[in-house]
């Protein structure tokens, strides 16, 4: 039987709330762009890496432009969204998950991370979880985006664990997926009705610890 040796950790959406920076940029730029953009088509972007998002942006718009273009467009949301981070903290890490954290490694289970971030390492350094993760596998260090399950098996190698033993926590639907293509167990964060393919779902990491988890797990 296998057990329980890493849990991989998902940034955005699982760790710390940084979906309303990234919907506070994306908003902007669609108004400069002369449409409106809303917190429910906000969703359509969640765990999606930035190139795709701006094309799911276009496409709410209804506007065409060249790739050159596109890539002032991206850059600019980028630096209004760099702005939002500079002025987190420690106060922003979900309710939960600092204690989650902190008993993991008291029961010696490895920690990795694995976003589509680019911005992943300023993040985790903003609010002081940078030195919390033996491997952080990010934007910039995956060529295939979720649900692709590239930054999972990359995090599963860098700290030396096998897939079987490994959980990954998810919020976005392609993350969920890209975990279950890894076959690591995963832990939709958020709705079922959102995460129907997660092997288990939970609403938060309040009241949430590794006995919970292990009673799931194998
Ligand atoms: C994911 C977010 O973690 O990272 C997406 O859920 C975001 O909303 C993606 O677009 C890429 O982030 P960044 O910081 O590289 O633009
Ligand atoms: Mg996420």
């Amino acid at each position: 039987m296998s057990n329980i040796k890493a849990c991989i950790f998902d940034l955005d959406g699982v760790i710390v709330d940084t979906a309303k920076y990234h919907f506070e940029a994306w908003k902007r730029l669609a108004n400069e762009l002369g449409f409106d953009f809303t917190l429910k088509q906000n969703e359509l972007l969640k765990g999606v890496s930035r190139v795709e998002s701006f094309k799911i942006i276009l496409g709410i718009g209804g506007i065409e432009m060249p790739e050159a273009e596109q890539v002032a467009y991206r850059e600019k949301k980028n630096d209004w969204y760099k702005e939002f981070i500079s002025g987190m903290d420690e106060r922003e890490i979900l309710p939960g998950i600092t204690d989650f954290l902190q008993e993991l490694q008291s029961k010696r289970i490895k920690l990795a991370l694995g976003s589509a971030s680019k911005n992943a390492q300023p993040v985790l350094k903003a609010i002081g979880l940078f030195d919390t993760f033996e491997v952080i596998v990010d934007g910039l260090s995956v060529s295939k985006a979720k649900p692709d399950p590239e930054v999972f098996l990359k995090a599963a190698k860098g700290i030396g664990i096998d897939p079987e033993n490994c959980v990954v926590f998810e919020d976005a639907y392609a993350g969920v997926q890209a975990a279950n293509a890894a076959k690591m167990f995963s832990v939709g964060v958020g709705k079922e009705e959102d995460l129907p393919h997660a092997n288990i779902i939970i609403s938060g990491f309040q009241d949430f610890d590794l006995e919970s988890l292990q009673s799931h797990f194998g």
